[in-house]
């Protein structure tokens, strides 16, 4: 089979890193050859635009100068971390990727979605073969997520409507690109979400 480039998403703390390792690993033990990668992140450069932008305070950037430096940081993920693995016949599992940033960059603060789009079209080009989104209750994930406490909580800063906001995009999302999203209750055991997925190997 060839390679496939898979990526999660999902409000901050729905259990999307829990549930992608859980993936990966799955897939490994069943022999295929595939790297685990994240955004923001994942290549040298990118991991150093992701402290720029999930630290400090919420109103440290706009939205707009966000979706510049989300897709910069994505540029050089797919450059030199993505592509490459892909042209060399390894799967790809990465935690997040444009989706995010058309939710995140493209929803919450005004509708920014035709920008968004604009610069994934000149900039990245590509889109996943398979998209889990998870879903879940807002209030429950903003909870998990702030006890983490990673010193990364820039957006979870921003509250609990923005996630509601956020819940809702991402719904939308799995709407518009049924081809390749695949919607997952997450509100249940972290074993049940993993043997729904496990569907997907
Ligand atoms: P995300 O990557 O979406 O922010 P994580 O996978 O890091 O989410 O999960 C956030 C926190 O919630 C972690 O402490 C994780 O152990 C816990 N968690 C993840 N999935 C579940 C679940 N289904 N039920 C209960 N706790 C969970
Ligand atoms: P992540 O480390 O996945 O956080 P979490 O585990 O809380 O889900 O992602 C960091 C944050 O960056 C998250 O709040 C979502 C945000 N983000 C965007 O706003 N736009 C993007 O394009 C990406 C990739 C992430």
């Amino acid at each position: 089979m060839s390679a496939r480039f898979i990526t999660f998403e999902g409000i901050d703390g729905s259990g999307k890193s829990t549930q992608s390792r859980r993936f990966a690993d799955l897939l490994r033990d069943q022999g295929t050859d595939l790297i685990f990668t994240r955004e923001p992140g994942g290549s040298a450069g990118a991991e150093e635009i992701r402290n720029l932008v999930l630290t400090g305070e919420t109103d440290r950037w706009s939205a707009e100068t966000e979706i510049l430096l989300f897709t910069a940081a994505r540029r050089d993920h797919l450059e030199k971390t993505i592509q490459p693995a892909l042209d060399a016949g390894t799967t790809v599992v990465c935690d997040r990727f444009a989706d995010s940033t058309r939710v995140y960059q493209g929803a919450t603060r005004g509708d920014l979605r035709s920008k968004v789009d604009a610069l994934h079209e000149l900039m990245i080009g590509r889109e996943p073969d398979l998209t889990f989104i998870i879903d879940m209750d807002p209030a429950v994930a903003l909870e998990r997520g702030l006890a983490r406490k990673s010193g990364e909580d820039r957006f979870e800063d921003f509250g609990l409507g923005f996630q509601e906001t956020l819940r809702h995009g991402f719904l939308s999302l799995a709407k518009a690109f049924p081809d390749r999203c695949v919607l997952i209750d997450g509100n249940r055991t972290i074993d049940q979400i993993a043997s729904e997925i496990a569907a997907y190997t």
